[in-house]
């Protein structure tokens, strides 16, 4: 029982709230393992769908479970006429991550009952997953004029969300990127977001209500905000040879820059590793490295000025950008990603539910006498 004596973990750090066989971080070393798979592995050989599916059952698939998933992925794109109905009325200076949030509330709206606690929520988190790229893509192409979404349904999970946000089928080379990208992002043990969704879902709440819980707290910029700011950092730099005084004079101010540091990693995040790669090739193919070199010395100077190393949103950007996600996106395809962690977490948590409310320490004052309100001043 918390007395009033007992320390205070500040944002909860360090604190070990609940078991987990999903996710684990080694923050010394650099590692991150989705049920006993090394990320490395995973962004070298496996693909999202793979990934989602790990997530979910615990278990790599078979390639016949493997391809019922994708089927049914592609199935479940679809959204309710309804709801596409809903999306075109939205304000089209809307930012993306809040017509995700309020669109994933809706979602809920016009969804059967598979949604709910209990086994059978495993529906709703493939038609969660499943739904959020065309959400995102029916929004984006309104607002931008573009021609309405179709299913594609030979397109992988990746590729979908590219056509839908880029009204263009990817390029190998892209669609792999993607894919990689949505792995990485796929699971990140108790992060904010995730955190939330539990939170969420421990009430006995349902599997939505978690996930729009998620989208709301992933938005924040020292969250899954970051990327989008890292990208507005470069755009102020411009050119490699001011990235030094505009990091240094940033650092002066006691700004943060965004895409470094971590509450868990005291090395490199091993997806910022992964992600400089593709950063570097999808730069090479497209002829134009300046973010990336931009990226190299804004790394340099912070690490030297402040010890610090980049986290998964320092090259996340760059990427998207180069294959033409407008900057407001990649909040929103970060969301697309994790849902299958926040979805898999939240059946998790259903297995072995209890309520998680921690406790505050009281620092106010106590026995005050209550003033009428006429005799206060
Ligand atoms: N830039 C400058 N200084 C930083 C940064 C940064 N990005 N990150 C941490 N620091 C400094 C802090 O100012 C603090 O210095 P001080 O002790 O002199 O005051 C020290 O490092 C410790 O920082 P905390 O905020 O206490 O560390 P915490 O574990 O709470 O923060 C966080 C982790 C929020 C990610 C932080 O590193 C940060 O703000 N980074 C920038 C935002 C970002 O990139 N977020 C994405 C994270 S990954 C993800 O969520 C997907």
């Amino acid at each position: 029982m918390p007395s009033p004596t007992e320390e205070v973990q500040r944002g909860l750090q360090d604190v070990v709230a609940l078991e987990s066989h999903l996710c684990f971080i080694d923050g010394k070393e650099g590692r991150l393992i989705y049920e006993g798979y090394d990320i490395r592995d995973l962004a070298a050989h496996s693909s999202f769908e793979e990934t989602a599916y790990l997530l979910w059952y615990g278990r790599l698939p078979t390639s016949d479970q493997l391809a019922a998933l994708r089927h049914r992925l592609t199935e479940l794109r679809t959204l309710p006429d309804a709801m596409v109905a809903r999306l075109d009325a939205m304000p089209s200076t809307a930012a993306p991550i809040d017509v995700l949030r309020t669109a994933v509330s809706e979602l809920s709206l016009f969804e059967p009952d598979e949604s709910r606690p209990g086994a059978s929520s495993i529906g709703g988190a493939q038609r969660l997953t499943a739904a959020l790229p065309s959400i995102l893509g029916q929004f984006h192409r309104r607002r931008a004029g573009l021609p309405p979404l179709e299913s594609r349904p030979a397109l992988s999970h990746a590729a979908y969300l590219l056509y839908a946000l880029l009204n263009r089928e990817p390029t190998e080379l892209e669609s792999r990127a993607m894919d990689v990208a949505l792995i990485l992002h796929a699971d990140h043990e108790l992060n904010a977001s995730t955190f939330a969704a539990r939170v969420t879902a421990s009430t006995l709440s349902d599997l939505y209500s978690a996930v729009t819980s998620a989208v709301g707290t992933l938005k924040g910029p020292l969250h899954g905000g970051a990327n989008e700011r890292v990208m507005e950092l470069l755009d102020e730099i411009g050119a490699p040879d001011r990235a030094e005084e505009v990091v240094k004079a940033k650092l002066a101010r006691h700004e943060r820059i965004m895409g470094f540091g971590h509450r868990v990693y005291k090395v490199e995040d091993p997806r910022a590793t992964i992600l400089r790669e593709w950063s570097r090739r999808i730069g090479e193919a497209k002829g134009d490295l300046h973010y990336y070199e931009l990226l190299r010395v804004v790394e340099r100077v912070v690490h030297q000025e402040k010890g610090l190393y980049p986290n998964v949103d320092l090259y996340s950007g760059s990427v998207y950008s180069l294959m033409g996600i407008p900057h407001d996106l990649f909040t929103p395809v970060f969301a697309a990603s994790r849902v299958a962690g926040w979805t898999a977490h939240v059946l998790e948590e259903y297995q072995d539910l209890r309520l998680i409310r921690p406790t505050a320490k009281y620092i106010g004052p106590v026995d005050l006498p209550y003033v009428p309100i006429a005799s206060r001043v």
